[in-house]
């Protein structure tokens, strides 16, 4: 049995096929159509997904669509009376979803009358919560969605057991921890869509003096086994504006519509920063205020939740999810021992949410899955990797080209790493999910303290404040960081150990922490590999990590590996077997 998961019409726009309960194949649109965020229809995902599986259209059974515009029907209309505009928008995005089945038709060039697919709609939360339990390792768990908005919520929380989930709570729109960080990072001067991870970083430069008026802008409340959050809305203008001018038309990148209030920027001290003036102590301790009310109201509800499912573990997805921070708090702060956060926790992993959700909970299917890697996009042969080396020009001249056994592969590329060069790590199955796992990475050395400006200044051109992340054999995780536990989709931050510290400075954070990616022989062997090798090779079993981008998404085919090594001027790149070096 074939079903497909399609988030359309979304951010993070992205297709998933799971075949007999096992996924086979997830991207997101933006790996090919080269549009961070993309959020129209993913034809180019979809395409990809079933020939991964040699399926075409004629032989999917079900198609899933994360969203159902029934959903807290009553409230939508509420607001559809007092905000015309909302109620066109609405209507608009119905109409979408309504020719799902056409558009796939007409995308992908497909006779309309071969589909005999049942379409589903899953709402938006319950997708979330299913896309990070179902592939869980856990029999039962308690489960958390926060993100920003989706079909009018943005928390749900539950139990999961077996192949089937329960819903034991909601949290509607307006009130919401995602719109929370996203208003506060548009105030401090950060206006793209996404800046939250920017905010969260700076955060650590800071001391949160502000922690007072942040809780009054995110008021949380418990009662028995009720609790839950409120946003003083006196501070946003969400509410007034209309949740859906979020989304810009078409297969662009989301645009956000201003969210906080006057009455916000009086409360925090005055005018919100303009994104070119120069970032001050108060912005950052404005920043750790922001992070530091997240962590108690995140960590407060998860509190409640261990209490009321009674659980020692935790399935976690929603933009929220992404929070590395709060969520390397998890064991500290809370009786949960065991937490899974879904690699793709953003919109993104509905396609995958949606999918399994129609296999366990409206088919009554057992399970069969556990997503323990994140390898389920494009890969590419080794002749292909030849052609696109052949025809990019790099032959011509000034670059040494080796195919290589695996052995001496690693031997000479760790060495390029220990040298205090920048290598491009191309390799295998691109990674599900907005992290470079090891599959499409930059590599560097971690040892070397300067290697940060190095790399925003050659390489990324991005913020300095923000972290790199340390990939380590999750073997040696204990010995390095204050927690073992597995972090396999960086998304956990642990303290690194204070003896630690000055011996891999480079992906160590301001606060001592590193949001680290702990690697294991059976979910990347090579990437294994090589940093086994940098270890015997310097005695660090650490490298730094970064995605294989420079302000773009992150390199999908070989073609685009090239030409973002030739652009950013690494000094060298991996492809496969091939070792590229400059001359
Ligand atoms: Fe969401």
């Amino acid at each position: 049995m074939n079903i497909l998961g399609i988030n359309a019409y979304h951010g993070n726009a992205s297709a998933a096929l799971v075949c007999d309960g096992k996924l086979v194949a997830a991207v997101e649109e933006e790996r090919f159509n080269r549009v961070k965020y993309a959020a129209g229809f993913p034809a180019a995902a979809i395409d990809y997904c079933l020939k991964e599986a040699g399926l075409t259209l004629a032989d999917v059974d079900h198609v899933a669509v994360p969203r159902n515009p029934y959903a807290r029907l009553a409230t939508k209309l509420l607001y559809a009376v007092r905000m015309p505009s909302f109620a066109r928008e609405r209507l608009r995005v119905l109409s979408k979803f309504t020719a799902i089945p056409a558009a796939l038709a007409q995308t992908l060039d497909f006779d309309p009358g071969k589909i005999k697919a049942t379409f589903h709609r899953v709402e938006h939360h319950q997708a979330h919560l299913a896309s990070t339990f179902f592939v869980s390792p856990f029999e039962h768990a308690a489960m958390l969605s926060a993100d920003g908005l989706g079909d009018f919520a943005s928390t749900m929380w539950g139990t999961g057991r077996g192949s089937r989930m329960e819903i034991d709570g909601v949290i509607a729109f307006p009130h919401s921890l995602g719109l929370y960080y996203s208003a506060v990072t548009q105030y401090l001067g950060f206006l793209k869509f996404g800046d939250e991870y920017k905010v969260m970083g700076l955060a650590a430069y800071g001391q949160p003096e502000h922690l007072d008026a942040f809780r009054d802008i995110v008021r949380f409340h418990e009662n028995g086994s009720e609790f839950g959050f409120r946003l003083g809305l006196d501070y946003f203008t969400h509410h007034r504006t209309g949740p859906e001018m979020t989304w810009a038309e078409s297969d662009k990148t989301p645009v956000l519509g201003k969210m906080f209030s006057e009455a916000m920027a009086k409360r925090l001290g005055g005018l919100s920063r303009q994104p070119e003036e120069p970032l001050e102590q108060r912005h950052r301790n404005l920043a750790a205020s922001l992070q530091a009310r997240l962590e108690e109201v995140y960590l407060g509800m998860l509190r409640k939740l261990a209490a009321i499912t009674q659980t020692k573990a935790v399935c976690l997805a929603g933009g929220v999810a992404f929070n590395c921070v709060a969520n390397g708090k998890i064991f500290d702060q809370t009786p949960f021992q065991e937490v899974y956060v879904h690699p793709a926790a953003g919109d993104g992993g509905l396609a995958v949410g949606a999918a399994f959700y129609i296999w366990h909970q409206v088919l009554g299917k057992p399970r069969l899955f556990v997503m323990d890697h994140a390898y389920w996009g494009p890969g590419y042969a080794s002749e292909e990797i030849r052609a696109a080396i052949d025809s990019s020009g790099i032959s011509k001249g000034g670059y040494g080209i080796a195919k290589l056994p695996d052995g001496e592969l690693m031997k000479r590329t760790a060495a390029i790493i220990a040298d205090g060069k920048i290598l491009g790590w191309y390799q295998g199955r691109a990674e599900w999910g907005p992290r470079a796992l090891g599959n499409r990475s930059i590599v560097a050395d971690p040892r070397r303290p300067e290697m940060k400006e190095i790399l925003n200044r050659r390489i990324k051109h991005r913020e300095i404040f923000r972290p790199f992340a340390p990939s380590i054999l999750a073997e040696k995780a204990g010995e390095w960081f204050e927690r073992s536990y597995p972090s396999p989709f960086m998304t956990l931050a642990y303290p690194v150990r204070p003896e630690k510290r000055d011996k891999i400075p480079a992906p160590t954070h301001v606060d001592g922490t590193g949001r680290l990616q702990t690697v294991t022989a059976e979910a990347n062997p090579r990437y294994h590999a090589l940093i086994s090798e940098f270890e015997r090779q310097t005695g660090v079993p650490v490298v730094l990590n970064t995605s294989f981008n420079d302000n773009e998404p992150i390199v999908c085919r070989p073609e685009e590996a090239l030409d973002c090594f030739l652009r950013a001027q690494m000094d060298a790149l991996v492809l496969g077997n091939y070792l590229i070096t400059r001359l």
